[in-house]
């Protein structure tokens, strides 16, 4: 949930779509697969839609790539990967309990993070399905680290991802989740040209759920009781975004301000 160019995106230059043939280790999607639990930042458990081998295409990934040319900037905020640096600031958020209620983790050690930063957190570039883009997302005028948002390329068929998003507390309630979701969604749509994006997140997640509405995702789905989550039987809701409903969203807008800003 599910989030982050030198004056963000719309003029055709800092991100850029590159189809390339398949080759070397990049064909197999066994490689580079994001873990599933610790990976997500949003509710999913995904993993589904690639890899599924037969006819699929889904092993056949041909080199869809998204490689933003970082910073990537909105009207008060600053995205990048994160590095081995931000562990500190990110153990501020992560490792509580309340940030985490409805997050597929626990509380992370400064150990866990470090090994995360040491691999899949600190990726640069989608390649492939079956990888997540997380970017750190600092505000400008302070620099400090407010929190992540992530995107997961889960396949390359039907061109499907899925947003997730993690913010500090005291970043709370001043609308900076949803402008870097919005960056993070034209990365999505403009750049990786994704035709479907969602965010999957516990019923109980009202904070989240509103986020998913502000941006103008549309909820598709209240699954009842559908999966075991820390030990208790709790509903999942998905909401969606289609790319021709994208031009036309809030978040659209929102990242629009911020090319002018
Ligand atoms: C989910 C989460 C990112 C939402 O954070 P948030 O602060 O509510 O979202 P934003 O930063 O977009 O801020 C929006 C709020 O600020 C207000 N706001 C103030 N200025 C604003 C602005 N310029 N633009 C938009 N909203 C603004 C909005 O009214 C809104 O408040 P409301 O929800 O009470 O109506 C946060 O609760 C979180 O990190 N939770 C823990 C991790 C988690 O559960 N992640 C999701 C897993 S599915």
């Amino acid at each position: 949930m599910a989030g982050a160019a030198e004056k963000l995106l719309g003029r055709g230059g800092p991100w850029r779509l590159v189809e390339e043939p398949t080759r070397g280790i990049d064909r197999g999607c066994v490689n580079d697969t994001f873990d599933l639990h610790d990976c997500t930042v949003g509710r999913s458990r995904t993993g589904h839609g690639f890899c599924r081998g037969g006819d699929s295409g889904g092993c056949q990934d041909r080199g869809v790539q998204l490689k933003p040319n970082y910073p990537v900037r909105t009207s008060r905020l600053v995205l990048r990967p994160l590095a081995a640096a931000d562990v500190e600031e990110l153990l501020a958020d992560r490792g509580r309990p309340e940030v985490c209620r409805y997050l597929p983790f626990t509380p992370m050690t400064r150990e866990v993070l470090q090994a995360r930063l040491a691999g899949d957190m600190s990726r640069r570039e989608i390649k492939q399905e079956g990888q997540a883009l997380t970017l750190g997302v600092r505000a400008k005028d302070t620099a400090r680290l407010l929190g992540d948002v992530v995107l997961f390329f889960h396949s390359r068929e039907h061109r499907g991802g899925e947003i997730g998003y993690v913010f500090h507390p005291d970043a709370g309630g001043r609308g900076y989740a949803s402008e870097a979701c919005s960056a993070l969604l034209a990365l999505a749509f403009d750049e990786l040209g994704l035709h479907r994006v969602t965010a999957r997140l516990d019923s109980r997640n009202d904070a989240s759920a509103r986020l998913a509405a502000r941006l103008g995702m549309r909820q598709e789905a209240h699954l009842v009781r559908n999966e075991m989550f820390k030990g208790e039987w709790s509903d999942e809701v998905v909401f969606a975004m289609l790319a021709e409903e994208w031009p036309n969203s809030p978040a659209h807008r929102t990242h629009q301000a911020s090319q002018g800003s």
